[in-house]
């Protein structure tokens, strides 16, 4: 038996299910590979030494999470020669080009297939499936909190706050959900996806993120009749010869593939000439999924090849992009009202492609779709919209994803 030793730091949700999933499929491992991994050493915050591991070990796990200790522990196992497997999305977003370069120096693996998507597939295809393709755009739910949130309120007709609290009940969404509800998580890993499929320099800070507090129950049962549904969607395009990444509400049409994902499911979808586009979807985290992807990286560890981004290409990040969106106002019933709220539309060159109107007593909700425009330009006018008399609350814009891939 040739053993593959297997240093493991953080034996958390995610740590302590590698741990038992190891032991559980080794002999199925061995049979496939010739060797057989074994757990050489675990770290947690009150047993085990770094050192002591890393020595003792052919690749290391990093599975703590955040920034520091974890880039340090990842950047000194590579220079020691060790591979290195990790499911953490924020030392990616955040230090990926310093981590890349490091292993690139000292000719070790670095994977990280569970840092996006949990079990979903989606670092694999795009750097090797789709190697050969030119991908134009990747459009991600890639994160399940929020999913798990926006598919409750649309299934129930209950609030933001209301289905915040069944998912942190369930144990869909953590005590403190800043990061899942801000958007920013899903925006770490779509500065990751963005460096691999445009082998562009993104971090975290370049992508722009919105949330999904401020998403109404009106603005869920409204749309419906317009024939959408809403979900957080990152979107990382190639652009004007740079790219874009963002993070932000928006609406889909039901037959675009990500429309139909629910739960806490994630999925993306992966566009290029060469193949039309690609689907996958699946459980986007959980202790025993999330380890699940961790161990195939391991196992594709013991037998190469690499799977380190390619130097990257300085490329422009784009200020503006074109969008659809859909506009929920509040206003008194009055004449007129519609005339001068399609004058400040027309004005910045906004079209209207479809309309509901709704009376609420004395006042009433208009509900709009738009025809594609610059993004600065449809904000303008919402800002001008806003300072109408009759609008009864701050207008809400939601962008409105277009695409459906109909064959
Ligand atoms: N949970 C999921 O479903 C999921 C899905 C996808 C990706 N991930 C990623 O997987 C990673 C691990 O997540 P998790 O949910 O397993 O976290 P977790 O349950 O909080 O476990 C973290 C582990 O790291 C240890 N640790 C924390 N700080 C440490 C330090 N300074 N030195 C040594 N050990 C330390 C903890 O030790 P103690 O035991 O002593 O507290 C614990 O064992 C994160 O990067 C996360 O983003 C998780």
């Amino acid at each position: 038996m040739t053993p593959f030793r297997v240093g493991l730091l953080g034996h958390g949700t995610v740590g302590g299910a590698l741990h038992e999933l190891i032991d559980a499929r080794a002999d199925a491992i061995e049979a496939t590979t010739g060797m057989r991994p074994e757990i050489s050493g675990v770290l947690t915050r009150s047993r085990g030494e770094f050192a002591d591991i890393v020595e003792r070990s052919d690749l290391v796990v990093e599975l703590i999470g955040g920034l520091e200790p974890a880039r340090e522990y990842i950047l000194h196992a590579m220079r020691a020669g060790r591979h290195v497997v990790t499911a953490n999305k924020q030392v990616l977003a955040e230090h990926g080009e310093e981590l890349y370069e490091a292993a690139r120096e000292a000719g070790v693996q670095l994977r990280f297939e569970a840092a996006v998507g949990g079990v979903v597939p989606v670092i694999r295809v795009i750097h090797e499936t789709l190697a050969a393709a030119h991908i134009d755009r990747v459009h991600g739910i890639v994160n399940g909190t929020t999913n798990f949130i926006l598919t409750e309120m649309t299934r129930t007709g209950m609030g933001y706050a209301e289905a915040l609290a069944q998912a942190q009940e369930l144990g869909f969404a953590e005590a403190d959900p800043s990061d899942d509800v801000s958007g920013r998580d899903a925006a770490a890993k779509m500065a990751i996806i963005a460096r691999l499929a445009f082998n562009a320099r993104v971090t975290i800070d370049e992508v722009a993120y919105e949330g999904i507090e401020r998403i109404t129950a009106d603005d869920i049962e409204y749309a419906k009749e317009l024939g959408l549904s809403l979900k957080l969607l990152g979107t990382a395009e190639r652009l004007d010869g740079g790219v874009s990444v963002r993070v932000h509400p928006a609406f889909l049409y039901g037959s675009h593939p990500l429309a139909a994902v629910n739960g806490s499911f994630n999925a993306v979808t992966i566009e290029s000439p060469a193949i039309t586009e690609i689907t996958l979807s699946g459980p986007g985290a959980g202790g025993s999924q999330t380890a699940s992807a961790v161990l195939g990286d391991v196992i594709s560890a013991m037998i190469p090849p690499t799977t380190l981004p390619a130097p990257a290409v300085e490329t422009p990040l784009v200020p503006d992009v074109r969008s659809a969106f859909y506009l929920s106002l509040e206003v008194a019933d009055e004449p007129g009202v519609l005339a001068q709220v399609a004058e400040i539309l027309g004005l910045q060159g906004v079209s209207v492609k479809s309309v509901v109107q709704k009376g609420l007593g004395e006042d009433a909700r208009l509900a709009m779709v738009v025809h594609p425009v610059l993004e600065s330009r449809f904000m303008a006018a919402v800002h001008l919209i806003g300072q109408l008399p009759f609008l009864r609350s701050a207008p809400r814009p939601i962008r409105v994803i277009e695409e459906t891939f109909e064959e």
